[in-house]
C-alpha cells in the first residue's frame, strides 16, 4: 500500500546521495516530489526523468538553501506548481573535515551557511507556507554522539540543527505540524567517501554494530516512514539511523 499518496514533498539537496534516494522512495510511495539542488542541474533533471519514467510526478527547482531569497523563491515556485507543500525534508548539507587548527574562516562560514542558515531559511518559509498538519524532517548526524577528530565544526552545525528542530516542534504544534531530525551514521555517498583514505572509511564503518556503512536507501526508508501519517505522534525527536554506531 502506498503511504504517501497525494502528499507534496520538498526534498532539499535531492540531486544525489541520500536526498536522491529519498526522492526515489517517497515517489514510489505516491508522493509528488520537488527535487531541490544547488549546482547539479543535470543530476537533478536525471532524478526527475527517472521518477517520471516510473509513473511518478516530480519537478526540479534550483535554490541555494543558504540564500534566503532563493529559498523564498523555491517555496513559491513549488506552491505555484503543486498548490501546496505537505512535507519538507531538509536534507541539503555539506561536510568539511579538518582539525580546528586547520579550519579556515571560509570553511567555518560555509558549513554554518549551508547546514544551519540553510535549515533556518527553509524552516522560516515553512512556518507560514507549509500546509497545516504537515511534517518537517531535518538532517543531523550520529557523529554528534562520538568524538572524532576533524569533525568539530561539522558536528557544531548539526547540533544547532537538532536545537532548531526541538524548539520549532513546539512552535509548529498549534498547526499540527510535526518536526523531527534524523541522524544517519556514516553512509555510502560522496559526502562521506570523497577524499577519505580507505582505512578511515573502514574504521568508521567498523563502529556500526553491523560493521559496515549505511546505504542511502536505508536512510530513505526511515525518512519515508517519518513523512507518513503513521509517524504523526513523533515530534521534537532526533532519530538515529546508524546501524547501532552510537
Ligand atoms: N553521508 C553520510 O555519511 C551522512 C551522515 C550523517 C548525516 N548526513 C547528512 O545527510 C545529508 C545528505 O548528505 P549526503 O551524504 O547525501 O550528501 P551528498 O551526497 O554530498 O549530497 C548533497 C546534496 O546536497 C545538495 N546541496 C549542497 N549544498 C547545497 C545548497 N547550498 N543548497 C541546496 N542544495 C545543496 C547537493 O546538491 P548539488 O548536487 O546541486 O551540489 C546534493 O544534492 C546532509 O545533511 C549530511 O550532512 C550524511
Amino acid at each position: 500500500m502506498n503511504t504517501l499518496t497525494n502528499k507534496v514533498i520538498l526534498v532539499t539537496g535531492a540531486s544525489r546521495g541520500i536526498g536522491a534516494a529519498i526522492a526515489r522512495k517517497i515517489s514510489s510511495e505516491g508522493a509528488k516530489v520537488i527535487i531541490n539542488y544547488a549546482g547539479g542541474k543535470e543530476a537533478a533533471d536525471g532524478v526527475v526523468a527517472e521518477l517520471k519514467a516510473k509513473g511518478g510526478d516530480a519537478i526540479a527547482i534550483q535554490a541555494d538553501v543558504s540564500k534566503s531569497d532563493d529559498v523564498r523563491n523555491l517555496f513559491d515556485a513549488a506552491i505555484a506548481h503543486y498548490g501546496r507543500i505537505d512535507v519538507l525534508i531538509n536534507n541539503a548539507g555539506i561536510m568539511i573535515l579538518k582539525t580546528i587548527k586547520d579550519t579556515t574562516d571560509e570553511d567555518f562560514q560555509r558549513q554554518f551557511d549551508i547546514n544551519v542558515r540553510g535549515t533556518f531559511n527553509t524552516l522560516r518559509e515553512a512556518s507560514t507556507k507549509l500546509a497545516d498538519k504537515g511534517t518537517i524532517i531535518n538532517f543531523s548526524t550520529t557523529v554528534n554522539r562520538v568524538m572524532v577528530p576533524t569533525y568539530a565544526t561539522y558536528v557544531a552545525t548539526k547540533s544547532a540543527v537538532e536545537q532548531l528542530t526541538r524548539v520549532f516542534s513546539k512552535e509548529m504544534g498549534a498547526r499540527g505540524i510535526n518536526v523531527n531530525s534524523v541522524s544517519p551514521g556514516p553512509t555510502n555517498t560522496d559526502l562521506f567517501i570523497k577524499g577519505k583514505p580507505q582505512e578511515v572509511i573502514d574504521r568508521l564503518a567498523a563502529m556500526a554494530s553491523f560493521g559496515r556503512l549505511g546505504e542511502p536507501e536505508e536512510i530513505a526508508e526511515v525518512v519515508s516512514f517519518l513523512a507518513s501519517d503513521a509517524a504523526k505522534w513523533v515530534t521534537g525527536q532526533n532519530i538515529g539511523v546508524n546501524g547501532g554506531m552510537a
